[in-house]
């Protein structure tokens, strides 16, 4: 059971002031990753062409793409909301979890610019406490949704997401404090193309202080192609979550010779653990299929909330919100059928509509 893995605080909660208990709570959440700003807008066709995009994809942008992100923005009438996978999954705990703001942390790099800006600003709306490392050499990351009827093409261009520096920012006295703050900490595995360093200081501090740290396998390209920072990482993680795709490229590399997703949580759950004091857990999402969970002892089953598929508007940050479900609770300290709860719960809401976006409150016990 995860009451095992959670930090033994004294509940002396009737003794504390409200603001003394606010306190103890800011900061509690920690993520780092690739800060995006997403662009979201209705195309026609025209401009689907000119930038050759299919209707349905998803794409790294490259040198035909520069001008896209501009053009996009002068055409068309635009939304803009602060993204990327591990911002998002931060974004949707806080939204969990609503009061104190500030609950999390997003640490990552942007660029001193318009699309700078606004990023900031959507990421105080969201009620995060994110601080990017800003520097002038790259521009601030983006991902455009270029939308037509049901489809939509995205467009993702890492730019100064890319240039994340350990000793440019996590270093610094005061970033440092904010990590050491936390007691629970979540980074998407597209970090490990980024800063390995940055990953393994904050890991090992969570390891020698017996707090959570949690990783995303993120896609079966970080599996395949980054399979040693991956590995170096992984004695360190506490919680592991990937899907069944990213699972089973994830269980050919690491030859488990299996593709039994129940198995590889299994054998992904035994590998070699650094702070001993607590098991790792493995959670496999399977999309409308149960989620399969590894413990020290057991592999348990939970199956997802249903929905009629005709309520299915965009399927699109599925995963990320079932993490920023699953971490909201984690980081209240209960017991893993409620974190599994809630990250059915935020996924369920999320598929519900366009993009990564929620209603004002959740509806969540
Ligand atoms: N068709 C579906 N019906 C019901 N729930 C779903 C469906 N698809 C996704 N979900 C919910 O979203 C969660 C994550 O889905 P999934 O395993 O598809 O993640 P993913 O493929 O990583 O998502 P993403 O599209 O963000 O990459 C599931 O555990 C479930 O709670
Ligand atoms: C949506 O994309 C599919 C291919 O992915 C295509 O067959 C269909 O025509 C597109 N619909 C519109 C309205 O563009
Ligand atoms: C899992 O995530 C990958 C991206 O890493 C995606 O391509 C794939 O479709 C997802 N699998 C399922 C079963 O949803
Ligand atoms: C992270 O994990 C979730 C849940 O296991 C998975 O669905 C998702 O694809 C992963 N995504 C990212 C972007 O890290």
């Amino acid at each position: 059971s995860l009451s095992a893995l959670l930090i033994n605080q004294p509940d002396n909660e009737s003794l504390r002031t409200a603001s003394e208990s606010k306190d103890k709570h800011s900061n509690s959440l920690f993520g780092m990753g690739n800060p995006l700003l997403d662009i979201c807008a209705i195309v026609d066709k025209d401009f689907l062409d000119k930038y050759t995009l299919k209707p349905n994809d998803q794409i790294l942008a490259e040198d035909k793409h520069k001008e896209l992100f501009e053009e996009i923005v002068k055409k068309f009438k635009v939304e803009y909301h602060a993204g990327g996978a591990t911002q998002n999954s931060i974004k949707i705990a806080q939204w969990m979890i609503q009061q104190p703001h500030k609950v999390g942390t997003f640490f990552g790099c942007i660029g001193k610019d318009k699309f700078g800006e606004i990023l900031k600003e959507k990421a105080k709306e969201a009620h995060i406490d994110a601080h990017y490392y800003e520097q002038d050499e790259e521009p601030t990351g983006t991902c455009a949704a270029c939308i037509t009827a049901d489809n939509r093409s995205l467009v993702a261009n890492l730019a100064a997401a890319n240039c994340y520096k350990k000793e440019k920012h996590l270093d610094l006295e005061e970033n440092w404090q904010l990590v050491e703050k936390a007691k629970v900490y979540y980074i998407a595995g597209f970090f490990l193309t980024v800063s390995l360093e940055s990953i393994l200081k904050v890991a090992k501090h969570a390891s020698e202080n017996n707090k959570l740290f949690c990783l995303n396998l993120s896609a079966p390209f970080i599996c395949q192609f980054f399979k040693d920072n991956l590995m170096q990482v992984m004695p360190y993680v506490d919680v592991l979550f990937g899907n069944e795709t990213e699972a089973t490229a994830f269980a050919k590399e690491q030859e488990f010779e299996t593709e039994d997703t129940k198995e590889i949580a299994k054998k992904a759950q035994a590998l070699p653990k650094v702070n001993s004091k607590r098991h790792r857990i493995v959670v496999l999402t399977q999309g409308k299929d149960e989620t399969v969970i590894a413990s020290s002892d057991k592999v348990k089953t939970f199956p997802v909330l249903k929905i009629d598929p005709k309520d299915i508007v965009d399927t699109n940050g599925a995963g990320d919100a079932f993490v920023g479900g699953f971490l909201s609770e984690l980081v209240q300290e209960k017991p893993l059928d409620q974190c599994v709860k809630a990250a059915h719960y935020a996924a369920n809401v999320i598929i519900r509509r366009a993009g990564c976006t929620f209603p004002e409150k959740p509806d969540f016990k």
